[in-house]
């Protein structure tokens, strides 16, 4: 292993083989469910890159692929200061099936937000796609239609997640056992 620098406590949650097998498996669901329309996929920068990039490799109607970025600023006690929104170039989803594909649902005050600003610039449709759902955080009210995977409360990193920005090109997914 190679994600961090406390490898002893350092557990795979998903192998590479894991991860691969349950991508295909939300991919085959997503194409099916979008016979015969355009996919305007949203991934949400930094950590759903990896994801998105093995997910829409996988997907077999036509798609195409913004992003945008959250930006979150922290206050006492976890509470939320300030949030911006940054729209990666040219981002128009006005009127488009929009599939907005993220790594996490943690609290899910993240998402929740971007959510309501992209339903105010009035897609067609709107679901959400997820690899992994952590739902005893959770703060708001927010579904996804796609969970690749649900697991305990555990802060995970690799694939695309960071562990203090590093560890997000390990192939596989891992936590620290306490
Ligand atoms: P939220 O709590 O659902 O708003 O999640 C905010 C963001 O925190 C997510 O989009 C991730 O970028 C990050 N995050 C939440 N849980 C984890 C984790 O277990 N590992 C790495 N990043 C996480
Ligand atoms: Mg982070």
């Amino acid at each position: 292993m190679r994600g961090s620098d406390m490898h002893v406590r350092e557990q795979v949650l998903y192998t590479e083989k894991d991860i691969k097998k349950r991508v295909s498996e939300l991919a085959r669901q997503i194409s099916e469910d979008y016979a015969g329309k355009e996919i305007t996929g949203v991934g949400v920068l930094k950590g759903s890159f990896i994801f998105m990039a093995d997910l829409v490799r996988e997907i077999t109607v036509p798609l195409t692929c913004s992003f945008v970025q959250v930006y979150t600023r922290e206050g006492e006690e976890g509470s939320l200061v300030s949030k911006n929104i940054l729209y990666i170039y040219k981002f128009d989803i006005t009127g488009k099936d929009v599939l907005l594909i993220s790594e996490i649902i943690d609290t899910g005050v993240t998402l929740s937000y971007l959510v309501n600003h992209l339903k105010e610039m009035k897609p067609n449709s709107l679901k959400l796609c997820i690899l992994m759902d952590k739902p005893e955080r959770r703060k708001v009210n927010i579904k996804a239609d796609y969970v690749g995977f649900t697991i305990p409360n555990h802060y995970v990193f690799g694939y695309g997640l960071d562990n203090k920005e590093r560890a997000r090109d390990l192939p596989y997914i891992s936590f620290y056992k306490e």
